[in-house]
């Protein structure tokens, strides 16, 4: 088929690439022409795993190609492909500008029929509203349809070409023939719905996805006073197949593009239709705290941080990203460069995204973990990198000025510890 994809973010260059491997003649158009000037050039704008080769690989075959004609790429396109980003406004609300310019330049350039397939995480209702812009601005016959996307930072690849499921959302026979065989090689899992349903199972999944993850922080905080340990108590909570044992790693809580905006905009959603979604601004709101759990680690063992050289071990929000868009790892930065403390941090992808996007100033980035560990009163872990998970504990011991151990993401074996010299936190364990 041919396919046009607008928006070169993760989710528009993931599906346009994987599509291409599987013998579409796949189109990637991007506003940005310094993006589209970098893809030209061989380079590729964000950090996934297998992502560079499948690149080159589909190039070469002259199945994958990129560009800002926008125009052009629609006319010669059987399918539309719409990932283009959707920020939070200040209230919380999804920002559909991007969208709405996209639809209408589409519309513009249509020259016969086309199925718009939205890949973007929308609210309620924005297909529809997708189709009343295009049928304003066109006479050609086209079908508008929500095929939500669930693929992961850093295994962005793997997870579109080894789906759980797909979940097509559409109104039509016609387009839904045509949508369930384009996905068809990926999985025989599709799930045909309507289009507001699809809308909701995106935001629903993350949504629930992020209660696991607040539900087992709040287990963790509980677990420090009543002398349980968290990993044991996920263990054996996730042996239970309603329950299943993914997403209960307790830690410093959720970050990144997707979590916070879109469960933000979830509890808009339920309020435009004065609905209060309880449940889902507690777990925002004890996400918001999670992170304080590392500072106030560290206020106990130091009661004042002036003149304390701390390290801080991973900015990323997550591993094998460079994204740092809501890390938890900003407000700890930030509170402790208020709080007087000198600070050395490293993260082996994310430290000039971190400096660019966060914009604190004074911090020392350092070229890796021991050397960010030198002459430190604390290290405090945020990203679980394996390089950190996999230091030699005995060299750590000889570099920093106090051993202090704050591990965010529980990565350590507490037994090793045991037999080192560190003080040892962690979230939700013994220590
Ligand atoms: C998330 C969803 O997992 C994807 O299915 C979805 O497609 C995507 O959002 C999106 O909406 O585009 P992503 O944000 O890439 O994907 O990252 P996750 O791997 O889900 O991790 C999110 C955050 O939760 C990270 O900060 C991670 O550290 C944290 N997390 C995850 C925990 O604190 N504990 C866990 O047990 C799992």
């Amino acid at each position: 088929m041919r396919i046009t994809v607008i928006g070169t973010g993760y989710v528009g260059l993931v599906s346009g690439v994987c599509f291409s491997n599987l013998g579409n003649e796949v189109t990637c158009v991007d506003k940005d022409k310094s993006k589209i000037d970098m893809l030209l050039r061989g380079e590729v704008p964000i950090f996934e795993p297998g992502l560079k080769d499948l690149i080159e690989h589909n190039v070469s075959e002259n199945r994958l190609s990129f560009t800002s004609d926008l125009s052009k790429s629609v006319k010669s396109a059987e399918i539309i492909i719409i990932a283009v980003g959707t920020p939070s406004l200040p209230n919380g609300e999804a920002n559909l500008q991007y969208i709405e310019q996209a639809v209408r330049e589409v519309a513009v350039a249509l020259n016969g029929y086309k199925i718009i397939m939205t890949k973007s995480t929308v609210p309620v209702g924005t297909n529809e509203h997708i189709a009343s812009i295009m049928s304003e601005l066109t006479a050609h016959n086209f079908d508008v349809v929500s095929v939500p996307e669930f693929l992961r930072e850093g295994s962005a690849v793997k997870d579109t070409f080894h789906p759980d499921r797909i979940v097509i959302g559409v109104n039509n026979k016609r387009a839904e023939q045509q949508i369930c065989d384009l996905h068809k090689p990926l999985t025989e899992n599709i799930i045909v719905t309507d289009v507001r349903s699809a809308e909701m199972i995106k935001y629903a999944s993350n949504a629930f996805l992020a209660t696991k993850i607040s539900f087992i922080n709040e287990v963790a905080n509980i677990c420090e006073k009543v002398g349980a340990d968290v990993t044991m108590v996920a263990k054996g909570m996730g042996q239970d197949r309603r329950i299943g044992p993914s997403f209960l790693s307790a830690g410093i809580g959720y970050g990144g593009s997707c979590f916070p905006k879109d469960t933000d905009a979830l509890i808009q959603i339920a309020g435009n239709v004065e609905y209060n979604f309880k449940l889902l601004r507690a777990v925002v709101e004890v996400n918001k705290d999670q992170r304080f759990n590392v500072t106030n680690k560290l206020m106990d063992v130091y009661r004042d941080l002036k003149d304390k050289t701390i390290t801080i071990w991973g900015l990323a929000f997550k591993p094998n990203t460079d994204d740092v868009r809501e890390a938890p790892s900003i407000e700890i930065v930030e509170t402790l460069v208020k709080l007087g403390a000198k600070l050395k941090v490293y993260d082996p992808i994310a430290m000039e995204k971190f400096r660019v996007f966060s914009g604190i100033v004074g911090l020392e980035y350092c070229n890796n973990a021991m050397e960010a560990a030198a002459g430190s009163d604390a290290i405090c872990l945020l990203t679980e990198w394996d390089e950190f998970s996999n230091i030699d504990l005995q060299e750590l011991g000889k570099v920093v000025r106090t051993p202090v151990l704050i591990d965010g993401r529980n990565v350590f074996d507490e037994n090793k510890l045991v037999n080192s010299k560190f003080q040892y936190y962690s979230i939700g364990r013994p220590h």
